[in-house]
C-alpha cells in the first residue's frame, strides 16, 4: 500500500456541503446506536466510512435518506432539514439514492424492470423514457445482454451492479453504498471499486461504507472513522492511514495492514 497519493486532492478548493449532520442521536431501546454525530458530507466527495462491526455505519447511513427515525439532532440536506414534517421523504429518496448491503431486488421482475420501477412509480416517467434510461445505466455497468433475466440467473456481482443501475436511473445527487463488496467474492470486488471510481470521475458525490482499505485510500477524498456509535476521527485517507490519532482508529488501522 502506497503511503502517499499522487492524485489531486480537493482541498483548497471551496467545499459546499450537500449534508450537515449536527448532534445526531438515535436508539434502540436503551442501546446507543448513534451518539452525537456531527459531519458534513462535501459535494462531489467521496465520503468513507470505516469502523469495526456494530459501529453504528449502517444506521448512520440509514438516517441519511430517512431510512431510519432519529431521536434527536438535524440532517440538512442542501441546507434543508430533512426531519422536518414538511420534507418530501420520497423527493429525498429520489435524489439520495441507496444501494443496500443486499441489493433488495425484487425476485420476480426482470433486471429491466427493476431498474424502470422507481423511475415510473416515483418519478410517474413514462414506460418509454423509464425503459431508455435503464438500458442506458444497464449498458454502462456491462449488463446489456441481462435485461430479461430474472436477478436469479444473475451471478452475486451482476445482482450487485443491477442493484446500482437502479439508483442511478432514478439520477440521484448523492450514492450512499453499504459495505458495496461484502457480499461478494473477492475476484468481484475489483469491479465494484472500479465502477465507483468511475462515478466519482463523472462527479458522483458518493457516502461509502468499506472495509476495502486499499479502496478507500485510494478513492476517498475523506475518511469517517465510527465507533460505538460516534466518530472518533474525520481525516484526509493520508492523514488517517499514516497518522490516525485517536487510539481506537490507531488499532483499527494496525489490525487491517
Ligand atoms: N433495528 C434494530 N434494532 C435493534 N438494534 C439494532 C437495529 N439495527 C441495528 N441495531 C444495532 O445497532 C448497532 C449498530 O448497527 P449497525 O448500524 O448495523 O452497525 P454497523 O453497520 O457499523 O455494523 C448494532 O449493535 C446492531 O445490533
Ligand atoms: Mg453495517
Amino acid at each position: 500500500m502506497p503511503h502517499t497519493s499522487s492524485k489531486q486532492r480537493t482541498s483548497q478548493e471551496i467545499k459546499v456541503p450537500i449534508m450537515q449532520v449536527y448532534n445526531l442521536n438515535k436508539s434502540f431501546g436503551s442501546f446507543t446506536v448513534l451518539e452525537n454525530v456531527s459531519t458534513e458530507i462535501q459535494t462531489a466527495e467521496v465520503t468513507c466510512i470505516l469502523g469495526p462491526s456494530g459501529a453504528g455505519k449502517s444506521t448512520f447511513l440509514r438516517c441519511l435518506n430517512r431510512l431510519e427515525t432519529v431521536d434527536s439532532g438535524r440532517i440538512l440536506y442542501l441546507g434543508n432539514d430533512t426531519l422536518d414534517e414538511a420534507c418530501n421523504v420520497c423527493t429525498l429518496r429520489t435524489e439520495i439514492g441507496m444501494v443496500p448491503q443486499q441489493f433488495n431486488l425484487f425476485p420476480f421482475k426482470t433486471v429491466l424492470h427493476n431498474v424502470m420501477l422507481a423511475p415510473t412509480v416515483v418519478k410517474h416517467m413514462n414506460k418509454d423514457e423509464a425503459k431508455k434510461i435503464a438500458i442506458e445505466e444497464l449498458e454502462k455497468l456491462g449488463l446489456a445482454d441481462k435485461t430479461n433475466l430474472l436477478p436469479s440467473a444473475l451471478s452475486g456481482g451482476q445482482r450487485q451492479r443491477v442493484a446500482i443501475a437502479r439508483s442511478l436511473a432514478m439520477k440521484p445527487k448523492l450514492m450512499l453504498f453499504d459495505e458495496p463488496t461484502s457480499a461478494l467474492d473477492p475476484e468481484l470486488v475489483r469491479d465494484v471499486v472500479d465502477i465507483i471510481r468511475t462515478l466519482k470521475e463523472s462527479g458522483m458525490t458518493m457516502v461509502v461504507v468499506t472495509h476495502e482499505m486499499g479502496f478507500a485510500f485510494e478513492v476517498a477524498d475523506r475518511i469517517v472513522f465510527m465507533a460505538d456509535g460516534r466518530i472518533l476521527e474525520e481525516a484526509s485517507p493520508e492523514k488517517f492511514f499514516n497518522n490516525p490519532k485517536d487510539e481506537r482508529a490507531k488499532a483499527f488501522v494496525a489490525k487491517m495492514f
